[in-house]
């Protein structure tokens, strides 16, 4: 399912689903990180894309149990410039909750990209989903805020220098009303053709 979205100065952009054909578009990208970025994205020094990790993150997209989509900004000739990558992955063991991750090239932040990839993230995230649980470093303040615009937010200190988030899509965050992504059920499941 493909969405409009504008970012917070305006810019126009489109989101999609990400593709099998973007596996090297993912890994290049992967490569333009910072450390920062990098390290933040996995907890952990990941200096380049694995194959296997290419095989989780790209061909591992199913639509279903894991979605994941591609922001792309228009620019002012019209020609589309790929900003960032979000995604939610059902756990197995517990289905009514999904990780979820975000990147963002490092001169896009702070522009309402991830804002936008999770709007639309949350609105095709998988059925039944109700709770996202995931981990970030304790530095990660942009991370956090990303995911307490979602729903009521629970967090817990994990080891050294890390927390557990859990967000709770069905009650929205203080100071929001309820919407199409505070509700316990998404509006649409994807369809298997998006993908
Ligand atoms: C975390 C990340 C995805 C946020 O993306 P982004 O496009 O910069 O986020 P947005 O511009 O949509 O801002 C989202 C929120 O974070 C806040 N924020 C953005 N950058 C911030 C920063 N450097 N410090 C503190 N808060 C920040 C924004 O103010 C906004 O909060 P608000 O809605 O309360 O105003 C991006 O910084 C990134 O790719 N980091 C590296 C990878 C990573 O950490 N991924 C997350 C863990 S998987």
């Amino acid at each position: 399912m493909i969405a409009e979205a504008r970012l917070e100065d305006g810019t126009e952009a489109i989101i999609w689903p990400l593709l099998p054909e973007d596996r090297e578009a993912v890994r290049e990208g992967y490569e333009r990180l910072s450390p920062d970025a990098r390290y933040h994205r996995f907890l952990a020094s990941v200096p380049h894309l694995t194959d296997a990790l290419l095989d989780h993150l790209v061909d591992g997209v199913d639509g279903v149990d894991h979605v994941a989509l591609a922001l792309v900004s228009i620019d002012a000739d019209h020609v589309g410039v790929p900003v960032g990558v979000a995604r939610v992955i059902r756990y197995e063991q517990q289905p009514t909750a999904a990780d979820v991750a975000v990147t963002v090239f490092d001169e896009w932040q702070g522009r309402g990209v991830a804002t936008a990839l999770l709007d639309e993230l949350m609105r095709q995230r998988p059925a039944g989903v109700t709770e996202l649980v995931t981990t970030i470093t304790a530095d990660n303040e942009a991370s956090l805020a990303m995911l307490r615009r979602l729903g009521t937010v629970s967090v817990t200190p994990a080891g050294i220098n890390h927390l557990d988030v859990v967000v709770d899509l069905t009650t929205p965050p203080p100071g929001r009303a309820p919407d199409a992504t505070a509700s316990p059920e998404p509006p649409e499941e994807p369809e298997a053709g998006d993908l």
